[in-house]
């Protein structure tokens, strides 16, 4: 069973990632950090960019979950734009070891191989920063995603897209297709924490959390797991029992 904490908002939330992140690197330098993109994890982002100081970063790489599928990576809404302006850029990271999914259409038939052999070869994920759909995706493995599934291709759901429509300039230009880690990747990093917020998430948390272990609820695939930390608000917790 995950361990659920249940924290007063999203700030208070940023401010407890935060933590275990720093403490993660103050015990081991090199950690390698797994990061999702949406708005939910930019509190932790925030509060890191606000306590890092001069702790040297120098040597933490890191791994994006996902990225769309023929959007340029210079878009301003592509997770490799998003990566480095909410993350890279405000911690000062290096750029070299901050790693996202290539979906450029030409090598997309290797990207995931490619991939997955990257995060092996940085010693796996250490600490796996989660959101959710609202449709219980996590990373865009949607619903009917193997518990097994590795780094592939995925197309995303009308829902996703029409939650996703908020950052692009009309709901059409949200891409059709992403790349994305699968649940057995994400399943080997050290240590998953899940965040939520808001009630319109609270459906997808009790799934992930207490529902049955279901391909169609891929968040369910978190039960999997020896360490997993929910951090959610209240609302988002309503529909625990
Ligand atoms: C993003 C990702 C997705 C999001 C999810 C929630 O890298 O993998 O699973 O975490 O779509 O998005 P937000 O946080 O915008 O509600």
């Amino acid at each position: 069973m995950a361990e659920v904490v249940i924290v007063e908002n999203s700030r208070a939330a940023g401010d407890l990632v935060a933590d275990a992140i720093l403490s993660l690197i103050a015990s081991k330098p090199d950690a390698v950090l797994g990061l999702a993109t949406g708005s939910t994890p930019l509190p932790v982002y925030e509060a890191l960019a606000a306590r890092v100081g001069d702790i040297d970063l120098g040597k933490v790489s890191a791994f994006a979950l996902d990225e769309y599928v023929g959007l340029p990576a210079s878009h301003p809404e592509s997770y490799t734009s998003v990566i480095n302006r909410e993350v890279v850029e405000p911690l000062g990271l290096v750029p070299e070891r901050i790693h996202v999914p290539n979906g450029a259409t030409e090598t997309i038939r290797s990207a995931g191989a490619d991939y997955e052999r990257a995060i092996h070869e940085a010693g796996g994920v250490d600490l796996q920063i989660l959101g959710i759909g609202s449709d219980g995706h996590i990373g865009f493995n949607e619903p009917g995603s193997s518990f097994a599934s590795l780094t592939r291709v995925k197309t995303l759901t009308e829902r996703t897209r029409s939650d996703n429509a908020r950052f692009f300039d009309s709901p059409d230009q949200v891409p059709m297709h992403c790349i994305t880690q699968g649940l057995g990747t994400i399943l080997r990093a050290r240590h998953l924490v899940l965040l939520a917020f808001g009630e319109g998430k609270a459906d997808a948390v009790a799934a992930a959390v207490e529902g049955p272990l279901s391909s169609m609820l891929p968040g369910s695939a978190i039960q999997l797991h020896p360490h997993t930390t929910v951090v959610v608000d209240e609302a988002a917790a309503s529909k625990l029992r």
